[in-house]
């Protein structure tokens, strides 16, 4: 099969487009031949600095298409059916192998490469917010780097929940223009304006009751300062790629409190395996959008990455092979 493969970790550039052995399929698992990959924040951050675990490394979380074997342990998937799939790596290929319990069922109908843009992005999303920033109906959201994948689901499952105000943060004025739509009541520049001086300007001196941080470095004591009494950030990546320092002191005064959030952990439970089922169901009805900025063939990984980069993304690139 082909795949998109890096020898060594680096910019986009060190990915090429070349022939790799077929997966195989465990007797837990399952191969699907894949119909559009969903590029994670997570992937981008793996070619800079991850770890290479096969080399040619695929790299790649997130990938939908049709099952084309089951393992012979399997016995709730079948050969033909859609699914949306993760993995640690070999998302970015045109067949990938994933045990069972990282496949989803995609509705009848359902556009594929919207399903291919769901459990990661919104499965965290709802973590940040639910489980760990335990968001209620009324309360204040601000979500750092709104435009992202992860961003672009937290404003919306935070707006439906009932929140009385969410603000987001993005690099533009552009960018943020984009995220009304999905229910961003005010948008932060942070590129021109401090976030934790306009968080407390838009609440009346309030601040954010639940922050989701995919941004870290020096974002993340930004967030902290953004927090209202009793406040919560979720911590959950770390986009802009510099070293996290916080000033612990800042959080006891107000009774603040900082969880980091890692949905990889807890993937494979039953309670975060229907949880992202349950999300793909929504977006299935219409009642979630998949906002999906750009396609690129599988061949052109290296252009895809690239764009990716530039920041002028908003919500998801696919890869088509
Ligand atoms: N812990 C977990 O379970 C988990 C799950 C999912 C994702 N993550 C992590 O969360 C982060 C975001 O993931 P995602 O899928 O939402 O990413 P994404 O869609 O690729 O978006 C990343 C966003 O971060 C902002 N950003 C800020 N500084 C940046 C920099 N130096 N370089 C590039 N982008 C920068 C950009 O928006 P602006 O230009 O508007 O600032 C960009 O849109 C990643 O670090 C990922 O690994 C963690």
């Amino acid at each position: 099969m082909k795949a998109a493969v890096y020898y060594e970790n680096g910019g986009p550039e060190v990915l090429k487009y070349e022939d790799v052995p077929d997966p195989t399929c465990h007797p837990k698992g399952i191969v699907i031949q894949v119909a559009a990959v969903s590029i994670e924040g997570g992937d981008t951050l793996g070619r800079f600095r991850g770890m290479l675990a096969t080399k040619p490394h695929i790299v790649g979380y997130q990938a939908a298409g049709e099952i084309i074997e089951v393992g012979s342990e399997v016995t709730d998937l079948k050969v033909g059916q859609m699914v949306v799939t993760t993995g640690n790596y070999g998302s970015h290929a045109e067949r990938r192998a994933v045990p069972a319990r990282n496949a989803w069922v995609i509705p009848d109908g359902f556009d594929i490469q919207k399903a291919a843009a769901i459990p990661v992005p919104f499965g965290t999303a709802d973590d940040c917010l639910f489980e760990f920033g335990r968001m209620k109906a009324g309360e204040i959201v601000l979500v750092q780097a709104g435009a992202s994948g992860v961003g672009v689901a937290a404003i919306q499952l935070a707006k439906r929940a009932g929140a009385k105000m969410v603000l987001a943060t993005a690099s533009s004025d552009e960018r943020l223009e984009r995220l009304k739509d999905l229910g961003m009541d005010f948008g932060i520049n942070y590129r021109r304006d401090d976030v934790a001086t306009e968080v407390k300007r838009l609440t009346d001196n309030h601040g954010a009751d639940v922050i989701v941080d995919s941004v870290g470095g020096p974002t993340l004591q930004g967030s902290i300062n953004a927090l209202a009494y009793r406040g919560r950030v979720s911590m959950v990546g770390m986009a802009g790629r510099e070293p996290m320092k916080v000033d612990v002191g800042s959080m006891m005064g107000g009774n603040r409190s900082l969880s980091g959030v890692f949905l990889g952990a807890e993937i494979t439970t039953d309670r975060v395996h229907n949880n992202i089922q349950r999300l793909i169901n929504e977006a299935a009805r219409g009642e979630l959008q998949v906002v999906i900025d750009r396609t690129f063939p599988l061949s052109d990984a290296a252009g895809a990455h690239a764009y990716i980069e530039s920041r002028a993304a908003v919500g998801r690139v696919l890869l088509i092979p």
